[in-house]
């Protein structure tokens, strides 16, 4: 934690959330909480809801929740410090100045050098760019229809013919030949000493979110290996986290993004005004910039070139964007091959038309699917409807299953009941899914045993922020190490604490995580909505077979442990006897 955790706390009780969220989204008073239209998704009718006991604010309709800073944080795209900054001003508390240690304040020394040198090398192919030394590159840019405007607007530079010249500007503007190594600007090289590996090629800075850049691609101009040529990671450029266009996207507010492979993509993408574009960083999609994409939207649609290499990345992208809980749409680009190019050639009205008609993810997968099938064969149009019955096997929920079945059926030609029949016995064969609808638990048995005990952990912590007086009717049960994901033990080490002491603010424990995502997680965490039971019994119950649920998957966490873990025999023998006292033990909910 950077300031004090009594002082974070003064701030966030000084800001009161309801009055911070009026001020960007009209909140209409209904009962005990306000409501209004989520200004993280795109939505006609209000399911944000900002709940001024808590002090938390949770959306229904895409997930969003979580405190004041975090309301900053993913409005404004602030850092967790940056949040707590702008609110102590806001209500007038001072922060100190803040301490470093000697080694975090080297790190941060060193990282903002690498910023520096990184923003002076841009600096330096900008205006090589624009000086008669840069006509080639200038010349390339415009013959591929780019304007002063938009070169200007992606900070578009050009690297001269001598590798030398960045490197001999930055050693005059002072800064050291490790500096210019670390930051991927130059190579050392017996013959020629330092040089820089950018020469005689258009340069594009990335940049993070805060627009600062953290590295470059550099293209040649026309044919050559390799076509791009990227800076390489450094402590400051994460091509796993980092998105090329992010910097304008994320406030594009388009109610999506538009995920496309190539930075001329994105630029083309952006001239014509679709300025939600942004691409990978000349590596996969990956998990990571998934869950970055998650912040700002829930629609992604895929802008991927037309070729098989294009449909290839479009099938992985489409399954990490599902993982991440994103829904993914596919835009047709034929006949050209990239978004780039379709601009040149139909424009942005044909290619918003696109955008409409961008195919659903599932349809697309199964399309693609097809044609690994002859379908005039009997035997290969059998093999093709089991892969499709297999994919529908995938679907958790069964009321989305269905639906795709029904669609899928109807699409291909397959009578219904023959389709289901076909997924119900590769549903039994692979043990994939459960081919006999079971009436809905508390606990789900349809998920992986992983799957089943973090979701029991969770609707524990959601159920004690809910109704925090339970935890004195459990307390002799269950301990924080019950808790095996490391972030609910984490936050139940802190929540237990508190709830003894009677003390307990689930805004608070928010941001008591710096990492954004873990400060997300635990938000949703405690603006969870539990599983609706109507009748006491069914609930205390439901509260049953969740406590069990937790201490069973802890009692079989540390006997699998027996040996590796000095803590474990302890949490066995106190786990073993807890279970025993649970099954003798009615907890009643009153
Ligand atoms: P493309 O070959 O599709 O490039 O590669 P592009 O962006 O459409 O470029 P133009 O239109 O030919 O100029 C897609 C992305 O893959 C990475 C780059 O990030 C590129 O934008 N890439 C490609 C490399 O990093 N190195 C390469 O040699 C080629
Ligand atoms: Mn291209």
């Amino acid at each position: 934690m950077f300031y004090p955790e009594d002082l974070v706390e003064e701030v966030r009780t000084r800001n009161d959330i309801v009055d911070v969220i009026s001020g960007y989204v009209k909140l209409t008073r209904r009962g005990n909480s306000y409501w209004g239209l989520c200004p993280f998704h795109n939505e006609k009718s209000p399911s944000f809801h900002v709940i001024g006991d808590r002090q938390m604010y949770h959306c229904f309709g895409c997930g969003a929740g979580g405190n004041v800073f975090t309301f900053l944080m993913n409005y404004e795209n602030y850092t967790f410090r940056e949040a707590v900054k702008v609110l102590a001003d806001r209500a007038g508390v001072r922060l100190p100045e803040v301490e470093y240690t000697e080694e975090m304040r080297r790190k941060e020394d060193r990282k903002a050098r690498l910023l520096e040198v990184n923003k002076e090398a841009a600096k330096f192919f900008y205006w090589q760019l624009r000086t008669p030394r840069g006509e080639t590159g200038y010349q390339y840019l415009k013959k591929r229809q780019l304007t002063d405007e938009t070169m200007k607007k992606f900070g578009l530079g050009y690297a001269g013919k001598r590798g030398s010249d960045l490197i001999q500007y930055l050693k005059s503007k002072g800064y050291e030949d490790d500096l210019i190594l670390e930051a991927g600007l130059g190579n050392y090289s017996e013959s020629r000493g330092l040089s820089s590996q950018f020469w005689n090629r258009v340069m594009f800075p990335i940049q993070d979110l805060n627009h600062r850049v953290i590295g470059f691609g550099g293209r040649v101009m026309g044919d050559g290996e390799p076509k791009y040529l990227n800076s390489p990671e450094t402590p400051i450029f994460d091509k796993r986290r980092n998105l090329y266009g992010l910097s304008f996207a994320r406030t594009a507010r388009m109610g999506n993004i538009i995920l496309c492979e190539g930075y001329m993509d994105v630029i083309a993408m952006h001239q014509a005004g679709f300025s939600q574009a942004v691409a990978s960083l000349g590596t996969a999609f990956t998990a990571e910039q998934a869950g970055i994409l998650r912040r700002y939207t829930e629609n992604v649609l895929l802008a991927y070139d037309s070729d098989g290499a294009g449909v290839k990345a479009a099938l992985r992208g489409i399954g990490i964007l599902r993982e991440a809980g994103l829904s993914a749409k596919v835009i047709d680009l034929r006949p050209y091959k990239d978004p780039d190019e379709f601009m040149k050639n139909l424009g942005k009205d044909a290619f918003q038309e696109r955008i409409g008609q961008a195919e659903n993810s599932f349809f697309y997968e199964v399309r693609m699917l097809e044609r690994d099938f002859d379908l005039d064969d009997p035997e290969g149009k059998t093999r093709f409807h089991r892969e499709i019955a297999k994919k529908l096997c995938l679907f958790q929920e069964a009321v989305e299953r269905e639906n795709y079945l029904t669609a899928i059926a109807q699409k291909y030609h397959i009578v219904y009941e023959d389709l289901r029949k076909l997924v119900s016995s590769v549903a039994a064969q692979t043990g994939l899914a459960r081919p006999i609808e079971r009436p809905r638990q508390a606990v789900s048995q349809k998920a992986s045993p992983e799957e089943n005990a973090k979701r029991s952990q969770r609707l524990l912590i959601s159920w004690l922020v809910d109704e925090p007086g339970l935890y004195r009717k459990i307390q002799e049960y269950i301990s924080p190490k019950d808790f095996t994901e490391e972030l609910y033990r984490k936050v139940a080490e802190r929540m237990f604490e508190d709830l003894g002491k009677g003390s307990f603010q689930p805004a608070e424990m928010v941001s008591l995580f710096e990492d954004e995502e873990e400060q997300k997680e635990v938000a949703q965490l405690f603006s969870a909505s539990l599983p609706r039971l109507d009748t006491a019994s069914q609930r205390e119950k439901a509260f049953r077979d969740i406590l069990l649920s937790v201490k069973k998957n802890s009692f079989e966490y540390y006997t699998s442990r027996l040996g590796s873990d000095v803590d474990a025999l302890k949490q066995v023998i106190d786990g073993k006897k807890a279970l025993e006292a649970l099954a003798k033990t009615h907890i009643s909910l009153d």
